[in-house]
C-alpha cells in the first residue's frame, strides 16, 4: 500500500485493530472507494461492519475521545474523526440499504448480501479493513468495469433497486451528469417504468440532487435525462413544458428546453455561482405561458421575463428550495435578463445603462454572464454581433459607474431631509419627490450629488407650493 493511498491513514489501521480484537469483518464501502478511483476527492468515510457497526464506533470513539452519534433504531453511528473526516459506521444487512429511509434496521446480512442492496455497482465497491485481508478489494457486482466503461448501473434488478429508494433513479441521473457516465439501458427503462414512485420521496432530498445536477460541469446532461426518462414532467413539470416546437404558417419558434440547457451549459462554463447557474436554467420558464401567434410577426413571448420573475418564488417553495436572497437574486436575474440585450440593440445611451446598474447592482456583472450565455444563435455573425453590442455595454457601464456611482445608489435627499426641511409627516408626496429626484439622477439630468439633489428638491417643493419649516 502507497504511502498516499486513503488506506495508510492511521484511522483505518484504528478500525482493523478494533474489528480484529472483536473477531468481525469490517469494510470501507460506498462513494469513498469509488471516488478513489476516479481521482475524485472524498471525504466522508462509510464502513460496513458485518456485525455490529455501533460497537465499533463506540470503541473507535473512546479512543479518539469523540462524541459518538447513534441511531439504534437505524443500526447506524457516526463520528468524526481528529482531521474532521466523517465516518458513519452500519452492520450489514440483507434488506434495502437507504441512509434516508425511515425503515428500521433489517435483518443481519453478508458483505455481499449489503453490496447487493446498494444503489449503483460503482457505489458497491468495498475494501476489507481486517488485517488478513487488509486493502483487498471486494467488487461482487462489476463497479471496477462500470467505472472503466462508464456505466451506471444497478447491482441488482433495477426494478427492486428503485423500488426500495425511488430517490436512487434521481441519484442515478445525478451520477451520470456529475461524473459523465452513462446509464446503462436496463437501469434507463427501469426509470422509465417506475418514474411515478419519485411521488414518495421528500422534496428536500429531491432538490439535493437537483443542486448536485445543477452544479455540475455540464448540467444539461441531468435535465435532458430527467426529461427523457420523464422524472421530469413529475418533478418540475414548468422545465418540461418548454420542450416542443410549434409550427404555423410554416412559422417555428425554437426549442425553449434544448435553450435553456445550452444556455445552462454555458453559463457552467463560465461560474461555478450555483444560484446564477439556477437563474439560467429559470430566465424562460414562462415562455409558455406567454407563447402568442400573429400573422405578421409570429411568435413572441411578450413579458415572459416578467410573468417568469412572478414564477420563481411559487416555484422555490414547490422545489424546496431556500425562500432567501439566493430567491430574490434569481427573481431579479429572471426578471432583467433581456436588458442588455434590448439595451445593446439600440444606441447604448447613458441614461439606460444608469438604469440598468442601478437596477442590478452588485449583480450586474453575473447578469451580463446570464446575457451573454443567452445568445445561442446558430448564426456566427449574429452571436458575434450581439457580442461586439455586449462589449460596448460594458465598457460604458465601467465609464458610468467610475462618473456616476449609481451602482448601489442610495438618492442623496431621504425621505428623511424632505420631511425635516418641509415640516412633513409621513406621506405620499415624500415618496413621489423622492423619487423624481432619483429618475433625474438616472436619467443624468442631474448629478449624483446632495447640493444638485437638494436644489431640485427645492424647485419640486416651491411648484407645489410647500414651504420650508423654518419660514413657517
Ligand atoms: N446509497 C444507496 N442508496 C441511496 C443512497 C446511498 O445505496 N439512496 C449507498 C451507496 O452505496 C453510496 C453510499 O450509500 O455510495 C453513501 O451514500 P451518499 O453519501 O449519499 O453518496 P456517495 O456515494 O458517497 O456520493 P455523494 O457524496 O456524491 O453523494
Amino acid at each position: 500500500m502507497s504511502d498516499n493511498h486513503p488506506l495508510s491513514l492511521p484511522i483505518f489501521k484504528e478500525i482493523t485493530e478494533i474489528a480484529d480484537s472483536l473477531g468481525v469483518r469490517a469494510y470501507v464501502v460506498g462513494g469513498y472507494v469509488r471516488d478513489y478511483y476516479l481521482h475524485r476527492p472524498s471525504t466522508d468515510i462509510d464502513v460496513v461492519v458485518v456485525g455490529s457497526g455501533i460497537e465499533v464506533a463506540k470503541i473507535l470513539g473512546r479512543r479518539l475521545k469523540t462524541k459518538v452519534s447513534i441511531f439504534k433504531t437505524f443500526g447506524t453511528a457516526m463520528l468524526h474523526d481528529r482531521e474532521g473526516r466523517e465516518i458513519e459506521f452500519v452492520g450489514a444487512r440483507k434488506e434495502s440499504y437507504s441512509p434516508d429511509s425511515r425503515k428500521p434496521a433489517v435483518e443481519e446480512g453478508t458483505i455481499e448480501d449489503d453490496q447487493l442492496r446498494r444503489d449503483f455497482t460503482i457505489n458497491a465497491l468495498a475494501w476489507s479493513l481486517n488485517s488478513d485481508s487488509y486493502g483487498e478489494l471486494l467488487d461482487s457486482f462489476g463497479g471496477m468495469e462500470d467505472l472503466e466503461e462508464l456505466i451506471i448501473r444497478t447491482p441488482t434488478d433495477p426494478d427492486v433497486t428503485f423500488s426500495d429508494d425511488p430517490l436512487r433513479m434521481i441519484r442515478g441521473v445525478r451520477f451520470a451528469t456529475q461524473l459523465g457516465f452513462d446509464l446503462d439501458s436496463e437501469t434507463f427503462d427501469a426509470i422509465v417504468r417506475n418514474k411515478e414512485r419519485i411521488a414518495i420521496v421528500s422534496k428536500e432530498r429531491i432538490a439535493t440532487e437537483l443542486h448536485k445536477i445543477v452544479a455540475s460541469p455540464a448540467p444539461s446532461i441531468g435535465f435532458d435525462l430527467l426529461s427523457k426518462t420523464g422524472l421530469l414532467q413529475h418533478i418540475f413539470p414548468e422545465l418540461e413544458a418548454l420542450r416542443g416546437v410549434e409550427v404555423r404558417n410554416g412559422k417555428a419558434h425554437k426549442d425553449n428546453f434544448v435553450h435553456t440547457l445550452k444556455v445552462l451549459d454555458n453559463v457552467a462554463k463560465k461560474s461555478d455561482n450555483l444560484w446564477l447557474r439556477w437563474a439560467a436554467l429559470l430566465h424562460d420558464i414562462a415562455k409558455p405561458r406567454t407563447k402568442a401567434f400573429d400573422n405578421k410577426v409570429g411568435w413572441s413571448f411578450h413579458g415572459h421575463e416578467v410573468v417568469g420573475s412572478k414564477m420563481i418564488p411559487e416555484i422555490f417553495r414547490r422545489l424546496r428550495l431556500p425562500l432567501n436572497e439566493h430567491m430574490k437574486y434569481v427573481r431579479k436575474l429572471v426578471f432583467l435578463h433581456l436588458r442588455p440585450i434590448i439595451l445593446s440593440e439600440d444606441e447604448v445611451t447613458d441614461s439606460a445603462v444608469r438604469r440598468l446598474l442601478f437596477e442590478a447592482g452588485d449583480d450586474v456583472e453575473d447578469l451580463m454572464t446570464l446575457c451573454e450565455a443567452d445568445i445561442t444563435s446558430g448564426i456566427d455573425s449574429k452571436v458575434q454581433r450581439y457580442l461586439r453590442n455586449f462589449a460596448l455595454v460594458r465598457v460604458k457601464m465601467k465609464e458610468i459607474e467610475e462618473k456616476d456611482r449609481v451602482r448601489n445608489f442610495q438618492p442623496p435627499i431621504t425621505g428623511e431631509i424632505i420631511m425635516q426641511t418641509y415640516g412633513l409627516e409621513p406621506c405620499a408626496q415624500v415618496g413621489e419627490i423622492k423619487a423624481i429626484i432619483k429618475e433625474a439622477i438616472l436619467d443624468g439630468k442631474i448629478p449624483n450629488e446632495y447640493d444638485a439633489a437638494f436644489g431640485l428638491m427645492e424647485q419640486i417643493a416651491a411648484e407645489r407650493g410647500l414651504k420650508k419649516a423654518i419660514d413657517k
